[in-house]
């Protein structure tokens, strides 16, 4: 039996938002956690949080959390999310770097750090990497989320672009160059060895939208609960998660 089906056999505890193709995976590892500690309040730090869609629920399941990110726009529409949700009260929104965290939250003060579609964008991932593992307390869980950059290759030379297929392949950070929307994409070894460079010890890594992103729209949107189920069923299984549009890395940092 896999953490996923055990983490389906106890769902109810945590009431996450409904399960998408795009989330079903990450929430069933973050319920998984937070069920090892039901009825406490967890401290969570969002790291590029953005407006909200993990830090929202996180807070209307009880928890703190802390949303530090560069956008002053992307902070206005969490605050605006957090208050329609009747949890503004428990959503903090900081204006700030992910590598300089220092004096932004407390060190080793976190429970559950999110970090999710940030690291393909910054400058530079090892200080943001280094620096969520500062802010989490020992024991603490790390939920991370990167561009995975096999599906990239796969996309572009399916859509007829073999040059930029070819550039993806070759190119050590999985960057295309200058016009391409991400500056890196990660294959799973490379991003497990980022965090393991923050002392974080890796737990689990699933893929995230396995197929979502190469199904007909008339199959994604007819069957979204078949997809779902298929999705969580080949996350972590061999080669269905290599080729996953993002790789979600579950990580700790040792008590
Ligand atoms: C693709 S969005 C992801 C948002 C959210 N984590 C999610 O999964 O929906 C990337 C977010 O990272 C933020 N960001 C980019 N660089 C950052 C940095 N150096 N420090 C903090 N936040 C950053 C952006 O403002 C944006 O909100």
């Amino acid at each position: 039996m896999t953490r996923l089906d055990r983490v389906e056999q106890t769902r109810g505890r945590f009431t996450g938002p409904p399960l998408t193709p795009r989330t079903a995976v990450i929430w069933s590892v973050l319920a998984a956690e937070l069920d090892r500690r039901p009825g406490d309040e967890l401290t969570v730090l969002d790291v590029g949080g953005g407006t909200g869609g993990f830090a929202v629920p996180l807070a209307q399941a009880g928890h703190r959390v802390t949303v530090v990110d560069a956008s002053p726009d992307a902070l206005a529409a969490l605050t605006r999310r957090a208050a329609e949700a009747g949890v503004a009260d428990r959503v903090r929104a900081v204006q700030g770097d992910g590598d300089a965290m220092a004096g932004l939250v407390e060190p080793a003060g976190a429970d559950l750090v999110l970090c999710h579609s940030v690291l393909e964008v910054v400058d530079d991932p090892a200080p943001v990497v280094a620096a969520l593992a500062t802010a989490l307390r020992p024991g603490g869980a790390a939920s991370v989320l990167v561009a995975g950059r096999a599906a990239a290759v796969l996309g572009r030379a399916m859509n007829g672009h073999l040059d930029v297929a070819a550039a993806l392949a070759a190119a050590p950070d999985g960057s295309a160059g200058p016009r391409d929307t991400l500056r890196r994409r990660f294959d799973a070894d490379g991003a497990a060895a980022l965090l393991r460079a923050a002392g974080l010890t890796v737990e689990e890594i699933h893929g995230v939208r396995v197929l979502a992103d190469l199904l007909p729209a008339a199959v994604a949107d007819g069957q979204p609960g078949a997809l779902v189920e298929l999705e969580r069923a080949l996350a972590a299984r061999s080669p269905y998660r290599d080729l996953a549009a993002q790789l979600h890395l579950f990580a700790r940092r040792p008590a």
